[in-house]
């Protein structure tokens, strides 16, 4: 049996803020982080819901500590609507201060509304949230029904002010969610809608998007793209190349997506070398690229279109071009690997690797 579920009311466009008027009778709490607290776009957020309870101090990567002071902040407001406006960060805190309160039987009852600012991470509409142990760094995974947003608000102008490289960095996020749920083990014909036009969409706009910020049709195609794609990756998981990225993520200060975008090509060689099924699948998304392309020349299409995407968007095809000693990322393959291995996401991978196969796919980045 096979469970795709769709849990959050979706409104986009430019005039989707206008979705927050139904709020402005309500008692509301607006989680954000310093910087984006002081944009137009927040202020005409602020405006719409009246006069909410502000909190504005969430830190990049939330840690355990900094989401316990939000959770205070939560309770004292006791609102009756959550409303999260920022990147993964941002909603990632609002989720674990709604989850929080929740269990405390104080949770908001007209629960979270999302408003993402970067088009990248999808956690609008994902049960999942990440929060850092400060002490051991390591990224403890927060999974339930509790963390979806009863709505999502895709206004591109939330995003027209993303500098080029976030931009470039996010996208490929998108691009890696939507071709890891599209092979990924429980993959099905819900998934592969979503997946297959987010990977259209990516293609045809985020080089738009990196080389004019302001090109407002591209940047809404773009933010429905990431809300798209993490509704796929929700349902069926997603794959190795998102393993190696945590893995090298939590030794390296390389943005998440930016370490998707130069794993990816060498992932989808491993996993099409290695599985029938896999090779089929990447050579139906490597058509939508390049429709004379057919059978194995297809996910050869595939790979050749997210190498040039990433040149475009001066993402290095080595992770030596961003900063990593190679000597030092050689001597800790082992390590990277094995935690690769471990992390929970590989289960949904269409391969299930070997510690030297992810050894070797950590070689072909370094
Ligand atoms: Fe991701």
């Amino acid at each position: 049996m096979i469970e795709f579920r769709l849990g959050t009311h979706v409104r986009l466009g430019v005039e989707a803020l206008t979705a927050l008027d139904q709020f402005a009778d309500l008692r509301s709490l607006v989680v954000t982080d310093r910087f984006l607290s002081t944009t137009d776009v927040f202020a005409e957020v602020v405006d719409r819901l009246g006069d909410p309870t502000v909190y504005s101090e969430v830190i990049p990567n939330p840690t355990i500590e900094a989401v316990g002071h939000a959770v205070t902040a939560y309770l004292m407001a006791r609102p009756q609507v959550v409303v999260a406006y920022g990147g993964g960060s941002v909603i990632d805190t609002a989720k674990a201060m709604h989850k929080a309160a929740l269990d405390a039987g104080m949770g908001a009852e007209e629960g979270l509304v999302a408003i993402p600012t970067t088009s990248g991470s999808g956690s609008e509409v994902t049960s999942y949230a990440v929060i850092t142990d400060e002490i051991s760094h390591a990224k403890i995974p927060i999974v339930s029904p509790d963390l979806v947003a009863r709505l999502a608000i895709l206004d591109p102008k939330a995003v027209q002010s993303v500098p080029p490289k976030i931009t470039a960095d996010s996208g490929m996020d998108v691009l890696t969610h939507a071709v890891e749920a599209y092979v990924a083990r429980l993959a099905c014909d819900f998934s592969d809608a979503f997946a297959e036009k987010a990977v259209q969409l990516v293609f045809a706009n985020l080089v738009r998007c990196f080389t004019n910020g302001d090109d407002m049709d591209a940047r809404s195609h773009m933010h429905n793209a990431s809300c798209m794609a993490a509704m796929a990756f929700d349902n069926v998981g997603l794959g190795i190349t998102h393993s190696l990225a945590h893995a090298l993520g939590g030794r390296y200060p390389i943005a998440h997506g930016r370490l998707n975008a130069i794993l990816l090509p060498h992932v989808i060689r491993y996993n099409a070398e290695h599985s029938e099924s896999a090779a089929e699948r990447y050579a139906r998304l490597g058509a939508l690229i390049s429709p004379a392309a057919h059978g194995r020349a297809g996910v050869q299409a595939l790979v050749g279109g997210i190498e040039r995407l990433n040149q475009k968007l001066a993402i290095p095809a080595r992770i030596r071009e961003e900063g990593v000693d190679p000597s030092d990322a050689n001597a800790s393959l082992d390590g990277l690997a094995h935690s690769a291995l471990d992390d929970g996401i590989t289960a949904s991978n269409p391969v299930q690797p070997s510690l030297d196969d992810l050894k070797a796919i950590l070689r072909q980045v370094i």
